[in-house]
């Protein structure tokens, strides 16, 4: 059990430039076998931030890592990690990810009915704190939470599976939900992201971009990431 008051603020996003274009590559597109090797290929290509996808096979229909991965991450390098909680119960899960190593949790506001208890144990813990919406969730869900939050997070693409399509109708949900945001939070977007549809997302507020299928699904990932880069720019 880690004591808060041990830990500094591991928080990443009041660490990059506000409105600053955020590459956040999915472990999850990864090849597991060659894990290190790709986040070594990621990070030497520029990525801010690793972006580590948690499913528990109930709130999605799909498996992935849990804090074993995490810690496994953790020791190999320093980057920060971005953890993205698809699971039913996220408040058993924080402690348990704060410990493996994470410095940042999103965590869906459709899995919870305290999500200011699970801001605050977040802020005790000294991480990041996020809330994820399902395409089908409404920006409104959010309007009481969205000031206590680093990030907000718009899932374009239905949470689950990595290597779908960008689900354009959330553009304006994304426009929506930035023009609830103050400057300094930030509005992060995951699931079909390209240099085409991250340049659509830039457009309407996003300036943080997940990527799976797009830079681990390429044989040139520095490539990959220069070009999001390109699209997500300010
Ligand atoms: C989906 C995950 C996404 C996904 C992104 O539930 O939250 O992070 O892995 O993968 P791509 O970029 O391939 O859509
Ligand atoms: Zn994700």
């Amino acid at each position: 059990m880690i004591q808060s008051r041990q830990i500094q603020s591991r928080n990443p996003w009041t660490r990059v430039a506000p409105n600053r274009a955020v590459i956040a590559p999915s472990l999850l597109a990864a090849d597991f076998a060659r894990l290190g090797q790709q986040i070594d290929q990621a990070l030497a290509a520029g990525v801010e931030v690793l972006h580590v996808d948690v499913m528990d096979g109930h709130f999605v229909p799909n498996l992935s890592m849990g804090p074993g991965v995490v810690k496994s991450v953790r020791r190999y390098t320093d980057a920060p990690l971005d953890v993205h909680l698809m699971v039913t119960d996220p408040a058993c899960y924080l402690e348990r990810f704060a410990e493996a190593g994470a410095d940042t949790i999103t965590f869906h506001v459709e899995a919870t009915d305290r999500p200011r208890e699970l801001i605050a144990r977040l802020r005790e813990l000294g991480l990041g704190a996020g809330m994820v919406l399902k395409p089908a969730t409404p920006a409104e869900s959010l309007a009481e939470l969205v000031g206590e939050l680093d990030m907000v997070l718009v899932m374009t693409v239905e949470p689950g599976y990595g290597g779908q399509e960008f689900m354009s109708d959330m553009l304006d949900k994304i426009a929506r939900l930035r023009s609830m945001l103050r400057p300094e939070q930030r509005l992060q977007v995951d699931g079909g992201i390209n240099p085409d549809t991250a340049r659509l997302c830039r457009q309407a507020g996003a300036d943080v971009f997940v990527a799976g299928t797009d830079i681990f699904g390429s044989d040139d990932i520095a490539a990959a990431v220069a070009r999001l880069r390109e699209g997500a720019a300010p």
